[in-house]
């Protein structure tokens, strides 16, 4: 006979992370990851339908990641993970979710304030609410993201503790980020460099948007597992914070390395076998606005390009005409999913991407080729006339 999910269970999982004494602390905002059926299976959908069943509810404003289907696109995914992916959905908002399918939570579904102590999964947007924000989260996993729903609090740790934000590596680098590609690569090499600790960092010549420091954030969080960047200039509070003495120059070849491993060539000749895309994390409506404008003198790109984004996004940049430019331009605009997308698995498309986060994932999981360019090298070589 099957087990009734109950709030023990939950706080068995966050006990099983507690170290000796066992201390809490109280959250008001959580967001989950994991709800994709691609990613959970049959056994995750059944595990949170069970959830669902029991009447548990969520304690704290909670919202969840993308799954891997829209629901409106004409781009269709097999029949049965679209049922199964609804499903998903429809027990994470019997439990009280808010339907906000993003990984960019932050900018409208579960806004935050500074110091306000949080439990986010997700990596992308547990760095962006700590080092942009200024919030407090530890990078939480699917389930202890879950659990702290359910219960309203999460384990005093890492992040949470006295000295718990203390960066302890600075990076220096020193070359030109001269687009949102070369500020993933960035991040990318600091996580692999930094691991588990908090870096400092400085920049010298910064492109200073924060589509840069999306991808800065979200390429560190592929490699590394802290949750945090200190980014002078930027972080709140970054200039009450010591700066650690121990220092890592990043240069330009490190970058380009790394960039080796992440993208080949794209073809010469391209078909439909090859794709543009970006939304990595998702698109805010100020991205879509200057992607917009960079098209501005564009007829039709000759290679589709798929972008990601939020409802919300979706809908204001619908309202405003934007959308429908882009459409016109040959740009899908896909809300509710993610790069992780049900149509590109087992599709050996080349994609070629402005995100390093989407390119490690689409080659490591869903074996496809990848090439980095970033918007603006899209626009130059696949702009037509
Ligand atoms: Fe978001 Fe999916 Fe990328 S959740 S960060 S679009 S891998």
């Amino acid at each position: 006979m099957k087990k009734r999910v109950t709030k023990k269970v939950f706080k068995k999982i966050l006990d099983s992370i507690q170290t000796g004494k066992k201390r809490y602390i109280k959250i008001s905002s959580a967001h989950l990851s994991g709800i994709s059926y691609l990613n959970i299976g049959d056994a995750g959908l059944e595990f949170l339908e069970d959830l669902s069943r029991s009447g548990l509810k969520f304690k704290v404003r909670t919202t969840i990641n993308p799954g891997c289907v829209d629901y409106s696109s004409a781009i269709k995914c097999d029949p049965e993970v679209v049922e199964k992916q609804k499903r998903i959905i429809r027990s994470l908002k019997n439990i009280g979710a808010i339907e906000s399918l993003t990984c960019t939570p932050y900018l409208f579904d579960n806004p935050l304030k500074r110091n306000q102590k949080i439990a986010w999964a997700e990596s992308s947007a547990a760095l962006y609410a700590n080092s942009i924000i200024g919030a407090s989260t530890n990078k939480e996993g699917s389930l202890t993201a879950l659990a702290s729903a359910i219960l309203g609090y999460t384990v005093r740790t890492g992040i949470h503790l006295r000295n718990g934000k203390k960066p302890k590596i600075r990076f220096e680098y020193e070359g030109e980020l001269k687009d949102e590609v070369d500020c993933g690569l960035l991040g990318y090499v600091m996580g692999l460099k930094a691991g588990t600790e908090i870096p400092y960092l400085q920049i010298k010549k910064c492109i200073g948007s924060i589509l840069c420091y999306k991808q800065l954030l979200a390429g560190f969080g592929t490699s590394g597992s802290a949750p945090m960047v200190w980014i002078e200039n930027l972080t709140p509070g970054f200039s009450r914070v010591k700066k650690p003495k121990r220092k890592i120059i990043i240069d330009r070849a490190e970058l380009e390395e790394e960039k080796k491993i992440l993208s080949e060539e794209a073809p010469l000749f391209h078909s439909n076998r090859m794709i543009f895309v970006t939304g990595c994390p998702h698109m805010s409506l100020e991205e879509i606005k200057s992607f917009h404008e960079a098209l501005r003198n564009i007829e039709k790109l000759s290679m589709e390009a798929w972008v990601f984004t939020s409802r919300n996004v979706y809908s204001e940049a619908f309202r405003r005409g934007l959308l429908t430019d882009l459409f016109e331009k040959g740009v899908r605009v896909f809300k509710d999913s993610c790069i992780m997308h049900c149509s590109l698995k087992n599709s050996g498309i080349h994609v070629i991407t402005n995100s390093v986060k989407a390119a490690y994932y689409l080659r490591g999981s869903l074996r496809l080729k990848t090439t980095l360019k970033s918007l603006k090298e899209l626009v130059d070589e696949y702009g037509g006339k």
